[in-house]
């Protein structure tokens, strides 16, 4: 045993794992390719400042999650605790919107908040995102989130509830946020400490609390979509319309608010009901001012990002079967060391014809190597002795039927492709 554990609130994802999270990584990108999305990479860490001035400094995020640190040139980094904020800095720094109208992006990456670790929340987690950046149509706001449910479908999620709201823009959310004041102003003793904070600093945020009581009395309050101005209201009217002729039913729910204040509009959000109280296996919607604050002319822009970790955790629990198979075609079992020598050469020959192949080096006996083979789960196994060095040949076993046929060795890589 070793003294060294992973940090609370990290995993290490094993061998015996990883060509799930794989297949699943390649689908969305799969799905991102079929809509027109390319990726972008961004580094792990960005100035502090880009986190703390745009996703909103009273969010839990910003105020109690960030991991921050010093350089030695005394800058102030923190590791990207979310993908959209690093996406739009890279769009505006490299003027990404004088070349196309609409830039469509995607991202897979690790992202890191200090919160509590439990069953689907950790501390470091990997995201699987798109932000669209440039128009203002519902319609890409229908196409963002019907590529979620596109790239759901072709992992075997069928059963999720697409969770909807609007949260108006900086015209008619004064509005909104007054009268949802004015309704907490006698109920704030019965709120949970947080929310009490919450209703003097951030009042929308009381409406994302996960408290019984709290969400007891805001069951009650003001909805956001009775105080949109005109123009929030006919996109919202519109972005439903689209989804319901693309057949994406959803539930409207208008105390979700999402965890970070740059969203204008439309809000959404992904909920499993396989998964425990971190049951959102994605969210994400519009961010109309953001591309502006970061430094570039106003231009519209949504997203999502979609909790890798949590998809995993869902495909478990329905046991969704994935077509993974990460093991050899063949495994070369000798017997003896002219064998051995001989198959180091024989498996690099494989090996640059394509197939998957591997050996032993441990110096097993034949029977703990045919034992091996069966733990790798290789298709074939290739036994090399003593005759089949004098005839240049391998006996060629199939690890599920036992047949057993002798091939020459400048054939086998022909036999294992057709076989
Ligand atoms: P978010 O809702 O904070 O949004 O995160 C998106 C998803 O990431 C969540 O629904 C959840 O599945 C997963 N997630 C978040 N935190 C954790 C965690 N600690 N452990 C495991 N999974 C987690 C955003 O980050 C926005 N940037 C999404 C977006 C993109 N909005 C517009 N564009």
């Amino acid at each position: 045993m070793t003294d060294y554990i992973a940090p609370r609130g990290t995993r290490d994802i094993l061998p015996d794992e990883t060509p799930r999270w794989q297949y699943v990584e390649q689908k969305f990108r799969e799905t991102c390719g079929l809509f027109d999305y390319r990726e972008i990479r961004t580094p792990t860490f960005e100035h502090t400042e880009l986190f703390t001035r745009n996703l909103g400094e009273t969010t839990d995020v910003v105020s109690k999650e960030m991991y921050t640190f010093e350089t030695r040139g005394n800058k102030s980094l923190t590791l990207r605790p979310e993908g959209t904020a690093p996406a739009i800095r890279a769009y505006v720094q490299h003027n990404l919107g004088a070349s196309l109208p609409v830039v469509k992006m995607y991202y897979i990456g690790r992202l890191f908040r200090y919160e509590r670790p439990q069953a689907g929340r950790y501390r470091e987690h990997t995201q699987l995102g798109i932000e669209a950046v440039g128009s203002q149509d519902p319609a890409i706001d229908a196409e963002i989130i019907s590529l979620a449910v596109q790239f759901f479908k072709s992992v075997g999620i069928e059963k999720f509830e697409l969770k909807l709201n609007s949260i108006g823009c900086p015209n008619c959310r004064p509005n909104y946020r007054k009268a949802l004041v004015e309704y907490a102003a006698d109920k704030v003793a019965d709120l949970c400490p947080s929310c009490a904070t919450r209703y003097e600093q951030n009042p929308m945020r009381m409406l994302d609390c996960k408290d019984p009581g709290c969400k007891a009395i805001l069951a009650e309050a003001p909805k956001m979509t009775d105080y949109l101005d005109e123009e929030c209201a006919e996109h919202f009217a519109k972005v439903q319309e689209y989804l319901t002729s693309l057949g994406i039913s959803f539930v409207l729910d208008s105390n979700l608010v999402r965890g970070f204040d740059y969203y204008t509009k439309t809000a959404f959000e992904f909920v499993s009901g396989e998964l425990g109280a971190q049951n959102a296996i994605g969210g994400g919607g519009r961010y109309d001012n953001m591309v502006h604050e970061i430094g570039a002319q106003p231009t519209p822009a949504m997203g999502f990002g979609l909790g890798l970790d949590r998809l995993m955790l869902t495909l478990d629990a329905m046991g969704v079967e994935l077509p993974v198979d990460a093991s050899p075609a063949v495994f070369l079992a000798t017997i003896g060391p002219e064998a051995h020598q001989a198959a180091i050469k024989l498996l690099a020959n494989l090996r640059r014809q394509g197939i998957a192949a591997d050996m032993d080096y441990t110096g097993r006996s034949l029977k703990a190597q045919m034992k091996l083979v069966d733990k790798i789960g290789a298709k074939y196994a290739a036994i090399i002795g003593e005759d089949e060095i004098n005839t240049q040949t391998a006996s060629l076993r199939n690890m599920k039927t036992s047949e057993q046929k002798t091939i020459p060795w400048s054939e086998l890589a022909e036999v294992l492709r057709s076989a």
